[in-house]
């Protein structure tokens, strides 16, 4: 399962794409739990999992500071190719969502 990943990185958004033409409509979904559920302002996300930083981007282009973290270099790669070329200042890290020391 996860050397998929290793080997989809470069065609993932390729495969996803009309996925990622809706990732508004899930950013806003998940701006209105923000609003209904969150005990304060939201203005830090960390994205388990983030990929190739699908959510990850639309959620920087709004604003939020974000930091992307998955277990797979290849996914980041594209990630951090994407943010770079929009300019957007999102820290991508590696590393395994179910193994986090904070
Ligand atoms: C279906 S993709 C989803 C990517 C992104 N969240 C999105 O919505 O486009 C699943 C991602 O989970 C990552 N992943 C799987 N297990 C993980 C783990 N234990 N820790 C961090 N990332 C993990 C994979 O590397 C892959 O990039």
């Amino acid at each position: 399962m996860h050397e998929l990943y290793t080997v989809l990185a470069e065609y993932y958004d390729v495969i996803y794409r009309k996925r990622a033409e809706r990732v508004e409509d899930e950013i806003d979904f998940v701006e209105e739990l923000f609003r209904k559920e969150a005990e304060r302002k939201v203005k830090k996300i960390l994205d388990l999992a983030c990929g190739t930083g699908i959510p990850t981007l639309e959620l920087a282009r709004r604003g939020y500071e974000v930091t992307g973290l998955d277990l797979h270099e290849e996914m980041l790669a594209v990630a951090r190719r994407k943010a770079e070329g929009e300019g957007l200042g999102i820290e991508f890290i590696q590393g395994n969502a179910l193994e986090l020391d904070f």
